[in-house]
């Protein structure tokens, strides 16, 4: 009997490394500002939120920005890795993401002097927590921050910096433990390492600073580090802005470029912004990022790449991925709208049961598309 799976790229599995995929949409990294003990100790809300998203189809499941010390947290009700207590609380939810079908990704963070911002309060716009709050001092390269709305940060000393690789390359033992299958690297959106990339924050004058050689070397180090220690079996990502739409800024030249200097990176998702006040790129719709992503995989295209931003449905993205030649999509908002938005995107493209990639709890779900007896 022939086979009635439709044929698509969008649930075309991949390998990297020693990981399978079963599809190519991924959970984007979204920070939930769920904890309320401000402990960083993941809870059952990264359980739920995290196992839905796994249980409704994603192939690669991805926490929120996960910081790897206290201080680089965005807001005080983020998720942290700094600690072997912080490494248990995410086990949890690794072992029943990967009991879904689906593999565990973390995303590493440090805010630098984005940290310490409230999302809550009214006319939230990113911007810091005062002491009195539960704020604290912030560092960035040079003590000039990314956006205005934030409190003073202090420019990191030379030992700080080491310090600071030496946290990445410890979470990252610890995400191992956990059981993670695959490490993000937050490099977008204006955070510390994006605060070192770009020659808007980072104007020191030592070799971390100056030239694209220096203000990539926090970037290069962290990465030879946590590819020493993360095991050779598990793909290795990195989250960029491939631009900050910024004139002088972080460029896809050089997103490009940095690739280079990168050994060890297997995956790269590519992201833009995060720099400045003002937005300055394209206008936001389906796949208004993607044309970045797409220069990423024409110049590297052993590199799997995966694109983000406004992908809505299935059939949006299973176009996009036959347009662009790129690997993957992330799906953000999407995805907290619909936990099952990869099931949804299987029905559009004209799967059936059994092969929806159904939690098998729900195989009922697909009436009446697939009548069934109820009793
Ligand atoms: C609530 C929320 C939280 C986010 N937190 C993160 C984050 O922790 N790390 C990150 O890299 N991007 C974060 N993003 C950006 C998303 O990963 C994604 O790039 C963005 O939402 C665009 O994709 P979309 O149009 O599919 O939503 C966040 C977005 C939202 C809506």
């Amino acid at each position: 009997m022939s086979s009635t799976v439709p044929e698509t790229r969008l649930f075309a599995p991949a390998t990297i490394r020693g990981l399978t995929l079963r599809n190519r949409l991924f959970l984007a990294p979204m920070c939930q500002y769920a904890l309320n003990d401000r402990d960083g100790l993941a809870n059952d809300w990264q359980l739920t939120h995290l196992g839905a998203r796994a249980a409704g189809g994603f192939s690669l499941v991805i926490t929120e920005a996960t910081a790897v010390a206290p201080e680089g947290r965005i807001s005080a009700e983020d998720v942290g890795l700094w600690s072997a207590e912080h490494e248990d609380r995410l086990a949890r939810v690794v072992d029943f993401v990967q009991s879904q079908g689906a593999a565990a990704g973390v995303q590493l963070a440090h805010a630098g002097a984005k940290a310490g911002t409230e999302p809550w309060l009214p006319g939230y716009r990113g911007a810091s927590l005062s002491a009195e709050q539960g704020g604290w001092q912030t560092f960035s390269p040079a003590g000039i921050n990314p956006v205005s709305n934030l409190a003073p940060s202090t420019a990191m000393s030379r030992d700080q910096i080491q310090d600071s690789v030496g946290d990445w390359v410890a979470a990252a033992q610890r995400a191992d433990r956990a059981g993670f299958d695959v490490l993000q690297i937050h490099a977008a959106h204006g955070y510390l390492i994006h605060q070192f990339l770009t020659p808007v924050t980072n104007q020191r004058t030592d070799d971390y600073g100056g030239n694209f050689d220096g203000r990539t070397r926090y970037l290069r180090e962290i990465v030879a580090g946590i590819r020493d220690v993360w095991p050779e079996h598990k793909p290795l990502m990195i989250r960029f802005s491939g631009s900050d739409w910024v004139e002088g800024s972080w460029s896809i030249e050089d997103t490009s470029a940095v690739l280079n200097h990168l050994p060890g990176v297997d995956m790269v998702d590519v992201s833009s912004g995060g720099i400045g006040d003002v937005y300055t790129g394209p206008k936001p719709g389906p796949g208004y990022q993607l044309p970045l992503a797409t220069r990423i995989k024409t110049d590297h295209p052993d590199l799997f790449v995966s694109g983000v931003g406004s992908i809505t449905s299935g059939l949006q993205a299973e176009e996009a991925l036959q347009e662009t030649g790129i690997d993957a999509l992330s799906i953000g908002r999407a995805a907290l709208r619909n936990p099952n938005f990869p099931v949804e995107a299987a029905a559009e493209l004209g799967f059936a049961k059994p092969d929806l990639p159904y939690a098998a709890q729900y195989w009922r779900a697909t009436w009446p598309r697939n009548p069934q007896p109820v009793s």
